[in-house]
């Protein structure tokens, strides 16, 4: 079934795969695309009218799709309302579903900084906000001044910077899903923005597989030291299970090559753990938001598929 104008358009038994970077996994139960808050109140209903858990897809950079799929509804914030970009230079008011590649470098051309350290990282503003995206030249949350979200029973809420908890990878909304955000941004001299954002963009290209099919690093840096040296140190760039292979360019990146499965990946990722544990006596911890199966093998990593993906 299809929906009009004014309804979500909803896609029954949709292959996640292709709305993904690593372009594996299996289907959702319903995939529902959504232009406005009004539609996307009309699926959080929907949703629990059916008692089905609902996924919030953004650009599908930082997820795991297992090969079984997904028994639920995945949620996505496209177009219309959730695309829009208001600038009010220097603040930025953007919808979730706005492209964040886009975004950056449209704001280094205004001469606007505060997103250079973003060159470079794929997905949507609403997800890399859920997930504090960044790296070592900085992360989004510092330049978030407000934040609108709905909870999963349809309320809506206004975040101030302050409130909203942002740590590394992190930040502290827990199941809601970001409608839109306030970001502020500052005046800097002509070229300076732009000059920076292709410094980090070329740190990127040179230490990154950002070409290949991937969901960027899979781990958390664990305190004081750094996953992918300690993947690298264990011996492990270029291990592989199936399909799925330890990046030779950056040991922290998994890459789906020609006839990878979900499987492969996730057996992979607990090889290099157990490896890492093993030499280091470091746990290091997920990521990548693994979505679908019992949540048992999610449960013996970190919980995030279970406990922050599923409402
Ligand atoms: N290193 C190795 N071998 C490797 C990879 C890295 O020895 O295979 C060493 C590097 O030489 C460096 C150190 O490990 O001394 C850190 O590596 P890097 O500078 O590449 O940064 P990172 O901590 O691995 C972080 C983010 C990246 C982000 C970059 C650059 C995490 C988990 N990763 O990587 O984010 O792009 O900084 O800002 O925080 C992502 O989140 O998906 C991601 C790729």
């Amino acid at each position: 079934m299809s929906g009009s104008d004014s309804s979500p358009r909803y896609v029954e038994n949709a292959p996640l795969a292709p709305l993904t970077s690593f372009g594996l996994g299996g289907r959702a139960r319903v995939l529902a695309q959504v232009e406005s808050p009004g539609q996307l109140g009309a699926v959080l209903s929907k949703a629990r009218d059916e008692q089905l858990p609902v996924y919030v897809l953004g650009g599908g950079a930082n997820v795991l799709i297992r090969d079984d799929g997904v028994d639920g509804v995945v949620v996505q914030l496209k177009g219309g309302e959730f695309s829009r970009v208001i600038w009010n230079t220097p603040r930025v008011v953007v919808g979730a579903g706005v492209d964040m590649a886009r975004l950056t470098i449209e704001s280094v051309r205004r001469n606007l900084s505060g997103l250079e350290c973003m060159a470079g990282i794929p997905g949507t503003v609403g997800g890399c906000i859920r997930m504090n995206a960044g790296g070592k030249f900085g992360q989004i949350g510092d330049v978030v001044r407000r934040v609108w979200t709905v909870d999963r029973s349809g309320c809506r809420r206004e975040w101030k910077h302050e409130e909203l908890g942002f740590g590394y990878r992190r930040c502290g909304l827990g199941d809601t899903i970001i409608e839109r955000a306030e970001l502020a941004l500052s005046p800097s001299a002509p070229g300076a923005a732009m000059q920076r954002y292709r410094e980090v963009w070329e740190f990127k290209r040179k230490s990154q597989p950002l070409a290949a099919d991937s969901a960027g690093c899979v781990f958390k840096n664990p305190p004081g030291a750094s996953a992918g040296a300690l993947i690298d140190r264990a011996g492990m760039k270029g291990a592989t299970v199936g399909g799925a292979v330890v990046s030779p360019e950056h040991a922290n990146f998994i890459v789906a090559s020609d006839g990878a499965s979900a499987s492969d990946v996730l057996t992979l990722i607990d090889v290099v753990r157990r490896r890492v544990a093993d030499e280091f006596g470091v746990d290091l911890e997920l990521e990548v938001q693994v979505w679908g199966g019992d949540g048992e093998w999610a449960a013996r990593t970190d919980g995030l598929a279970k406990s922050e993906s599923r409402s």
